[in-house]
């Protein structure tokens, strides 16, 4: 069985004091409301700025189902490389998670999927879980060009992984027209895309393999349309922005299922 995952990309936002406080609120929220308990059983991962995570990290110690991730990893393993952070760094501070190609850093860092594939790669080399994104922007939806831009951004990015290092990937399929914008994907579009990312999984690796991969969905998801879009099958939670932001509406979602 896949995992169903809520996972909420706090991007640059919150100094350490209200990140802290977001956090403790998240962990007395999965405290009160056992996320194993919850229908559907979701894995809940918070995504911090570095500077945060060692501090939310622990705040969420001994608590089940709820994790941590960095936002970005470096390529290297160490080395004179000032300003960037190693994957076995975000590993020795109980980190489980990495977000590897978010459209944000794709635009407006040049990263390319060649460059994400060695993140990926050196990310499973110390022990930490890639959620791998993905997504076509407004031009290529509408000129009918998504299904080809996901597809390379996957084969390219992810599909060189071993059966084994690929069951440790967690997909995100946001819509870069959809991130920010107020404009969600319809529960209808997201199926399409994520029943396509699936199918390809399943050409490329098997049935099984693409059966238990988790793929979440990310843009504009809000806790009045999370439980919708949750509701498709292919659908196996969401990657939250702003409205991860608040304890609140962060902990609506996790019940949308
Ligand atoms: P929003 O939920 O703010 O649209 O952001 C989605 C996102 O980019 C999560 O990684």
């Amino acid at each position: 069985m896949r995992k169903k995952i809520v996972a909420g990309n706090w991007k640059m936002n919150l100094t350490l004091e209200e990140g802290l406080s977001l956090s403790k609120a998240i962990a007395e929220f999965a405290k009160t409301n056992p996320l194993d308990k919850l229908n559907g059983s979701p894995k809940v991962i918070m995504f911090t700025p570095f500077i945060h995570l060692v501090s939310v990290t622990e705040s969420t110690k001994g608590i089940n189902q709820l994790e941590t991730g960095a936002q970005n990893c470096y390529i290297e393993e160490k080395g004179a490389f000032t300003g960037e952070i190693s994957a076995k760094m975000i590993q020795s501070a109980g980190v489980k998670n990495v977000l590897v190609g978010h459209s944000e850093r794709r635009a407006y860092f040049g990263e390319t999927n060649e460059v994400l594939a060695k993140k990926v790669e050196i990310a499973l080399a110390n022990n930490i879980n890639p959620m791998y994104c993905c997504g076509e922007v407004l031009d290529e939806r509408n000129a009918g060009n998504h299904f080809n831009v996901v597809k390379e951004q996957l084969e390219k990015g992810l599909f060189w992984l071993s059966e084994e290092e690929f069951a440790k990937v967690v997909i995100a399929y946001e819509p870069v027209w959809a991130i920010g914008t107020g404009v969600t994907a319809s529960p209808e579009q997201a199926q399409e895309m994520h029943a396509y990312i699936r199918s390809l999984v399943k050409d490329k690796y098997n049935e099984n393999i693409a059966e238990n991969t988790t793929i979440l969905y990310g843009g504009s998801c809000n806790a009045k349309n999370a439980s919708e879009l949750f509701a498709n099958p292919d659908v196996d939670g969401g990657l939250i922005g702003g409205a991860s932001l608040k304890a609140e509406d962060f902990g609506a979602i996790i019940q949308a299922y």
